[in-house]
């Protein structure tokens, strides 16, 4: 069966700015998908390619199993919801939703019904008079996704869509979203740079950095076993291990990833790596306890509940870490240009487990 979406070898140069290197995959119908990256990683271009307002420098785009490189964005089975939502400010949340079915001449009457029917999909049966400056912003992207589903569109395009949200508003309508494209049975390619936004809604994500796919996973392979440095501390936290702590969690003269909530006081077991060291920190954090640990001339990060917490800055301690928690990681694409793209490089940063800290990046 022929993808929802596919990407073949595309590339989008703006002068000298690889936004999107040689990116290939595929969408299954139905699937939610994500692109997750830091800012300037080319997460917008692609989705701009895939709707048909950028043009590829070379590769092709299939819709369906059709060819749509040179299609113009109008006649693209796709939809798109954007970040600031663009509604029309002088029309209704009635007429903004009922937009697309007035484009293609659809008679009022069934227009306003089937936008009528989409608000309350929305939930926001009471609102189709309003303006849109008269509602919150999640009232106005629930808007914008109502008006981009009235097409029915077999492949929704969401850039950020709840990049404007407090963060209550936003895990409120991440479980909305989540349903309704259930419900539906579109296939969603969503973009966001918030890590617990893609792990918790798609059911695979690829991991864009510097215009090139870094991993393409589902959430918990890309959390468990992530590829590079660069995954492992974008993902989540990770201590990145190497030198004596490599080695002393057994993997000499190799660059090893470990999770904080892996590591766990105490001797281990015959599965485990047991490990000594001294508290150098501890953080309280409500739920959990962070404690930085001196481990092999290095600093080794261990999260655990805060009611297991048992050790003081100072303390001599014993730690463990099933062998199976500490995974091997390769260089980046080392043998490929990176190009100019804005990102530093994780591994050139105070990654290594050094004197100066953990490895790690956004808790
Ligand atoms: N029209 C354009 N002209 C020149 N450069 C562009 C253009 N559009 C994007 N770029 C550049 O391409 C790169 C990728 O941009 P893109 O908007 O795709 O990133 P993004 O991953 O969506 O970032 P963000 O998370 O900040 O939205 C950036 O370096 C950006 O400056
Ligand atoms: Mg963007």
């Amino acid at each position: 069966m022929s993808a929802a979406v596919e990407l073949r070898g595309v590339t989008r140069t703006f002068g000298k700015v690889r936004a999107v290197d040689d990116i290939s995959f595929r969408v299954e119908e139905g699937e939610f998908f994500s692109m997750l990256g830091p800012s300037g990683s080319g997460k917008t271009t692609c989705l701009r390619l895939i709707a048909g307002f950028e043009l590829c420098d070379s590769g092709a785009i299939l819709l369906h199993g059709d060819d749509v490189s040179r299609t113009p964005p109008y006649r693209r089975p796709v939809n798109t919801v954007f970040q600031d939502y663009a509604l029309f400010p002088h029309m209704s949340v009635l007429d903004n939703v009922a937009y697309g079915l007035r484009v293609r001449r659809v008679p009022r009457r069934e227009r306003e019904d089937r936008a009528r029917q989409m608000l309350a999909t929305v939930q926001l049966p009471d609102m189709a008079k309003r303006r849109p400056a008269e509602l919150s912003g999640g009232q106005r992207q629930r808007v914008a996704l109502a008006r981009a589903l009235i097409n029915q569109p077999r492949v929704l395009l969401l850039d950020e869509p709840l990049g404007a949200l407090d963060l209550k508003l936003r895990e409120e309508m991440q479980l909305e979203l989540k349903s309704l494209q259930r419900k539906l049975g579109i296939t969603f390619v969503y973009v966001t740079h918030d890590q617990h936004e893609a792990l918790g809604m798609s059911d695979r994500v690829a991991v864009v950095n510097r215009g090139r796919i870094e991993q393409l996973d589902t959430p918990d392979g890309l959390y468990e076993r992530p590829r590079t440095a660069f995954i492992a501390t974008f993902v989540g936290t990770s201590n990145v291990c190497t030198g004596p702590l490599a080695a002393a969690l057994g993997h000499s003269s190799k660059t090893v990833s470990v999770r904080p909530e892996r590591v766990r006081f105490g001797d281990g077991g015959d599965r485990d790596v047991t490990l000594s060291g001294t508290v150098l920190a501890r953080q309280y954090h409500g739920a959990t306890s962070r404690y930085d640990l001196a481990v092999a001339d290095a600093k080794l990060c261990l999260v655990c509940p805060s009611t297991e917490a048992q050790a003081e800055p100072g303390q001599a301690v014993t730690v463990h870490v099933p062998a199976a928690a500490i995974h091997e990681l390769e260089p980046a694409d080392s043998g490929l240009d990176p190009g100019p793209g804005p990102d530093p490089d994780p591994r050139n940063g105070p990654r290594d487990a050094g004197p100066d800290g953990p490895a790690e990046a956004h808790a």
